[in-house]
């Protein structure tokens, strides 16, 4: 960047030519950003999941707040199918036994 702004030209001509030259870098630095972003959320998303159980152990528990009701519930189904033991947290009793039974 110092170099470019110390070859600042004189003539009108060169002054485009090195306008020119210097947005193009910093869209195609701009463009570099946005596809390293795109290329990490596509690997996110097509990697096999983690095997929790073979991670951290036969023996290790799962906590989940929230565990009776929409994402907390979504996270205990999946961990269950990985055989996790899973600590269930929530207010209502009766919500939550019902949870369990249907993980067992
Ligand atoms: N769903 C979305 O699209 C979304 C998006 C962004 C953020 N969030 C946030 O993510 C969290 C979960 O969302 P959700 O859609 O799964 O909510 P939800 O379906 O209403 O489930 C909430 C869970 O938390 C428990 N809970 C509520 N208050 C509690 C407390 N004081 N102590 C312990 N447990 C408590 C509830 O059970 P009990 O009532 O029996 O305690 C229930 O199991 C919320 O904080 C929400 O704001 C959700």
């Amino acid at each position: 960047m110092l170099r470019l702004l110390a070859q600042v030209p004189s003539t009108e001509n060169q002054v485009v030519d090195f306008l020119l030259r210097f947005f193009m870098i910093v869209g195609l630095m701009s463009l570099r950003r946005s596809f390293m972003k795109f290329v990490r959320t596509l690997f996110y998303m097509i990697r096999p999941p983690a095997n929790l159980k073979q991670k951290y152990g036969d023996k290790s528990w799962a906590v989940v707040t929230g565990a009776s009701d929409g994402i907390g519930r979504g996270f205990c189904e999946e961990l269950a199918k990985d055989g996790l033991n899973i600590c269930l947290v929530s207010r209502t009793k009766e919500k939550l036994d019902q949870v369990a039974a249907y993980l067992q």
